[in-house]
């Protein structure tokens, strides 16, 4: 079924929402929104961006009519800007639970996969205004029905693909919107960190990010209550590595 304006306005009352067919960005169209005023919990939504953006200056590919581009505009306390990453990868794999996918983990920081391939990435990014925190974009893509390059399909998958059934996607969109909600209720919480942890495939194996690109190499061993990820080194050593400076290089059998 297709996205529409209408449906959109419909399924996701009662917030604002901007839906648009063809944009460059559903997080940069996020931040101008809240740079003039947004309200907490408005949303952007985009049937294909045109210039999608991943972590660390990746591209992401969002064709038309395949995927959900969404960015929710989010005015929290600052001290929670870090955990926001675990509210979104939660309420996406409690999405893809309701659509009845197998086998969903969170890989840190802001990947979702399902049978080891990636179906959802998370994109936060703070705004502000000298020290003073104007809000979170935080941006979600998720794969539907999205058809891939053999290499690609290699390490991506959608939930079309996964469950082998039509799905739609403003139905998609407001199960995703409903938990997202319920997990920004829990930041602060140990028990948001708990859920997180829960639902991570690679706690207790070997890893190696890189910290200010240098690849270090250790145990992934905890997330501490800010997400950040708890890497204890061959000589015993734990560092706290942030989404903000590190990326996963690769991850132990
Ligand atoms: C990643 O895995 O690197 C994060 C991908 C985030 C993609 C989403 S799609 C909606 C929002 N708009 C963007 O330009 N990026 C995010």
């Amino acid at each position: 079924m297709a996205l529409t304006d209408e449906r959109l306005q419909m399924a996701l009352l009662p917030r604002p929402v901007r839906f648009f067919e063809r944009v460059e960005s559903t997080n940069d169209e996020a931040v101008a929104w809240l740079q003039s005023g947004a309200e907490h919990g408005a949303v952007v939504v985009a049937d294909e961006q045109t210039a999608g953006r991943g972590r660390m200056g990746r591209t992401w590919h969002t064709p038309p009519g395949v995927a959900l581009a969404v960015s929710v505009i989010l005015k929290v306390n600052p001290a929670f800007i870090t955990q926001i990453n675990m509210a979104g990868t939660l309420a996406v794999c409690q999405m893809l639970d309701i659509a009845k996918l197998d086998n969903i983990a969170a890989k840190w920081p802001n990947d979702v996969l399902v049978n080891g391939k990636k179906i959802s990435g998370i994109l936060p990014e703070a705004t502000w205004e000298g020290d003073q925190l104007q809000g979170v974009v935080l941006g979600i893509g998720v794969n539907v029905r999205n058809t891939f390059s053999a290499d690609l399909a290699q390490q991506a998958t959608s939930i079309e693909a996964e469950t082998q059934r039509e799905q739609d996607r403003a139905a998609l969109l407001t199960v995703l919107l409903f938990h997202l909600e319920q997990q920004l209720g829990r930041l602060g919480t140990a028990a948001l960190c708990d859920d997180y942890k829960a639902r991570l495939s690679m706690l207790g194996q070997p890893v190696a990010v890189a910290v200010d690109g240098v690849p270090v190499h250790g145990i992934a061993s905890d997330i501490d209550e800010q997400g950040a990820l708890v890497l204890t080194k061959a000589d015993g050593e734990t560092i706290h590595v942030f989404a903000s400076d590190a990326t996963v290089l690769h991850q132990g059998a």
